[in-house]
């Protein structure tokens, strides 16, 4: 029996949900595609609705009106916020956690005692409400420390702190409330952990899941990763560190421990557990939890999905993840970010974007933050403005494969890191 095509919502306007929807674009399940609010790229694939992502009331009522069957939730505002309960009072069903299940990433301190209590591998912690508890705790620390809003802080709530005076000064800004709004009410302090970052995608669906393809992120703006931490300047997948018995263990000690720690919790969590994992010489250790996927995580992950992306969020959604099939192609996959330059900090936005005529087989173009003028002018609208995607045997042949298609794309303000991909890259050609 052929099974009804499905209208579907994607929520959200990044590099993560172009590839969504490209990804449902390609699914024999798709029937009408909307996006809300989209940007320039996504429109070419989905009808854009102006609507923002944490107006909830505004999108239960668009998929209403919309005859929507299914909406694809991408980032985590409207997760946070509730939307996929509201869909569900309405009868619509979503991929993406309920509000409940998004706390594990609206609040640090939620998750860190879910972790502890569940002797799952992560950095010590002390959840704090005031500046006295602080002191105390920072008292007995070795340095550096990590100072963390609990809330949502798109990214910035983070700070490595290298002595007492600066965790204190951090601690006390946080508290006020002056530097991270309601999110910096609760503060974590956190043991430093060093190693390499890697991250790890789940389905989730109750206390069944599968294991998405592993990647690796790079979050500072500058090559070499120095300069200011960004939602993320390129990322590639497979992740060799996150292989082989490293990820064996990694599903059995953290992975499948958390899914049942979240479902004994009485969260019933359908979407997507994207774990941040720091590989220490103690072995993996979890950094944080996100409830959505990463971006530009998911430029590179998609890609490599042979199987049909819309029926499996459907499937996780519907609690059949058991029943989905997911193939995996052996081919690499590199997404290197073109960036406003000045992003994260103050960048120009409406310059002219030239995009070659097309892409060649081995690579993807992922619009984010782009926008189109009146008379159709394709024009940079945010700070991570694009997110080129190469495919290639190995991850050199994707390197090349991004890079290549990303210099064919112009735009006065363009900035890119050279060097995704550089720890692994390194590993295959040490240096003499
Ligand atoms: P989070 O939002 O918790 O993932 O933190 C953002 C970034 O801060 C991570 O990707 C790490 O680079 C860094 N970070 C967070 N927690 C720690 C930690 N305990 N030790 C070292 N670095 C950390
Ligand atoms: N790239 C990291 C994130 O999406 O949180």
């Amino acid at each position: 029996m052929k099974a009804d095509p499905l209208n579907v919502l994607i929520v959200g306007s990044g590099g993560r949900e172009h590839a969504l929807a490209e990804a449902c674009r390609r699914s024999p399940r798709a029937g009408r595609l909307l996006a809300a609010p989209g940007n320039a790229g996504i429109a070419a694939i989905c009808r854009c609705l102006p609507i923002a992502v944490d107006d909830v009331d505004g999108l239960v009522d668009a998929a209403e009106q919309e005859q929507v069957d299914f909406v694809v939730v991408g980032p985590e505002v409207p997760l946070s916020l509730g939307l996929v309960d509201r869909l569900a009072d309405a009868g619509i069903a979503a991929f993406g956690p309920t509000a409940a299940g998004a706390r594990l990433e609206a609040s640090k301190s939620f998750t860190k005692d879910l972790l502890l209590k569940n002797s799952i591998p992560t950095a010590g912690a002390r959840t704090v409400k005031d500046s006295a508890a602080a002191a105390r705790w920072l008292d007995q620390a070795a340095f550096p420390v990590v100072v963390k809003a609990d809330g949502l802080a798109a990214g910035k709530g983070v700070v490595i702190c290298a002595d007492r005076d600066e965790a204190l000064r951090t601690v006390r800004d946080m508290l006020a409330g002056t530097a991270f709004g309601a999110s910096g009410k609760t503060v974590l302090l956190e043991e430093f952990l060093e190693g390499e970052e890697a991250s790890l995608h789940l389905l989730v669906s109750g206390r069944d899941f599968k294991v998405l393809p592993t990647s690796q992120d790079h979050k500072r703006a500058g090559e070499g990763d120095t300069g200011l931490n960004t939602g993320g300047m390129g990322a590639y997948s497979p992740a060799p560190v996150l292989e082989g018995p490293m990820l064996d263990s990694v599903i059995e000690t953290i992975a499948r421990p958390s899914v049942e720690a979240i479902a004994s919790a009485g969260i019933d969590f359908r979407g997507v557990l994207f774990i941040g994992l720091m590989l220490t010489t103690d072995g993996p250790k979890v950094l944080e939890f996100n409830t959505r996927f990463g971006d530009p995580e998911t430029q590179v992950i998609l890609p490599r999905i042979q199987s049909d992306v819309l029926e499996l969020l459907h499937h996780t959604a519907h609690g059949r993840l058991a029943r989905a099939e997911l193939k995996v192609r052996p081919e690499h996959a590199l997404c290197v970010v073109l960036a406003a330059d000045g992003y994260p900090e103050a960048y120009p936005k409406g310059d002219p974007i030239t995009l070659p005529a097309t892409t060649g087989g081995d690579g993807f173009i992922y619009h984010a933050g782009t926008a189109a003028t009146a008379d159709g002018t394709l024009v940079t609208a945010g700070g991570r403005v694009l997110g080129v995607t190469g495919i290639g045997a190995d991850l050199p042949a994707a390197a090349a494969a991004a890079y290549r298609l990303a210099d064919r794309i112009s735009f006065a303000s363009k900035y890119c890191r050279r060097d995704i991909g550089h720890r692994e890259l390194g590993r295959l050609t040490p240096k003499p």
